[in-house]
């Protein structure tokens, strides 16, 4: 089996994966500085975009490519390019298509899809002037298109609202939230799907503050709200998304309704697969490479579904014990480290809440 991977920055986290399947690896990376680029077995530099990609992959005569793209922009020429290539040249992509990419890239169209799909998600209004605001403070607004916080503002007053409107011209006006943030990764392949175990990433704020900069557990445990109702209405987002690929799903369950409700979801490799894999032992960059080799199976996953204690901790530059080899995977640790310098997180698991405790004490 021979594999084309799209982008370097996330290749060590699955390099080992691909060498313990003797899989044939082939890399493009636009960035002639990337990291990982010495870890492929070939790499070429192309220029930005998919053309580069799509000649490599021709060339190489790869079995299916891979896209390691961990930000927004480039999904959508992703999934042209993979809408072409398998029906022209019937090379797997294992990637979102246009209408699955097109749903979930923008705030804006992601809130009437799951009205059109019957999942809750806050109330909310399209602003084209403070003026129009009909919601009661607080109330947060967002640009269609952003992730990691971008553009997010909540507002507290209309003093607030112009202020944000001095620098854009509309705002998605979302009722603020009180309460728990919820992650889940679900897997898709061939029409089937599985939601893997929820994830808790902390309360909400009236400052807005992302969950990138908070202390996240799982499994879930959020009084009141049950997790089978996440992994169910995930499912449900999943299979009327109708592609391949990853979907990290972001939810929030509402202190004051005790009501679940859907926020955006992003179709590519995600900051929560850390927790995932921690906590229940899937690896979500192992089961693209499994979709792309012809070995994604729903009833090994089930199989291979393990119970752990698990958390992830903002840790600026990590200073503890060094993890074992392949030391991006838990298949050997306790606990992995990723992310910058300056900006890294340490996740760990255990199975028990007190061994948890007493591992994060020696890891921090
Ligand atoms: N309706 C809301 N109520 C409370 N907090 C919110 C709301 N919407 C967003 N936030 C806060 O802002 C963060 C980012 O919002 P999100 O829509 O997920 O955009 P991004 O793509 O930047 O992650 C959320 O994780 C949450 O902390
Ligand atoms: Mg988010």
């Amino acid at each position: 089996m021979k594999l084309l991977f799209i982008g370097s920055r996330l290749y060590d986290d699955l390099d080992w994966y691909v060498r313990s399947k003797g899989i044939e690896s082939v890399l493009t990376e636009s960035n002639e500085d990337a990291i990982n680029l010495d870890l492929p077995d070939q790499v070429f530099i192309v220029p930005r975009g998919m053309d580069g990609p799509k000649q490599v992959a021709l060339m190489q005569n790869v079995d299916a490519i891979v896209p390691l793209i961990g930000i927004d922009p480039p999904l959508i020429d992703v999934a042209h390019m993979k809408e072409e290539i398998e029906s022209e040249y019937n090379i797997p992509v294992i990637a979102s298509d246009v209408r699955a990419v097109e749903l979930t890239s923008n705030k804006i169209r992601t809130k009437s899809f799951y009205e059109e799909i019957g999942v809750a998600t806050p109330q909310y209004q399209i602003l084209n002037n403070p003026n129009e605001l009909k919601m009661d403070f607080p109330v947060v607004l967002k640009q269609g298109e952003g992730q990691g916080g971008k553009d997010i503002k909540v507002a507290h007053s209309i003093d607030d609202v112009e202020e944000y409107f001095e620098e854009f011209d509309q705002a998605l006006c979302e009722k603020f939230v009180e309460g728990s943030e919820i992650s889940i990764e679900v897997l898709g392949y061939g029409g089937e799907y599985v939601a893997l175990p929820p994830i808790y990433k902390g309360e909400t704020t009236l400052e807005g503050t992302h969950p990138l900069n908070k202390v996240k557990t799982g499994p879930c445990m959020v009084e009141g709200l049950d997790n089978n109702l996440v992994q169910h209405t995930a499912y449900k987002i999943a299979k009327n998304l109708d592609s391949d690929g990853i979907f990290e799903m972001d939810f929030m369950f509402s202190k004051e309704t005790q009501q679940l409700y859907a926020i955006e979801v992003n179709t590519r490799p995600n900051g929560t697969r850390y927790l995932t894999t921690a906590t229940c032992g899937i690896n979500s960059l192992c089961e693209l490479v499994n979709m792309a080799i012809g070995e994604f199976s729903l009833s090994k996953i089930y199989d291979n579904l393990e119970y752990h204690y698990s958390t992830e901790i903002p840790i600026g530059n990590y200073e503890g014990p060094s993890p074992k080899e392949p030391i991006k995977s838990f298949e050997d640790n306790d606990f992995v480290v990723h992310g910058p310098e300056g900006y890294q997180r340490v996740t760990a698991r255990a199975d028990s809440k007190e061994g948890l405790k007493q591992l994060v004490d020696k890891l921090t």
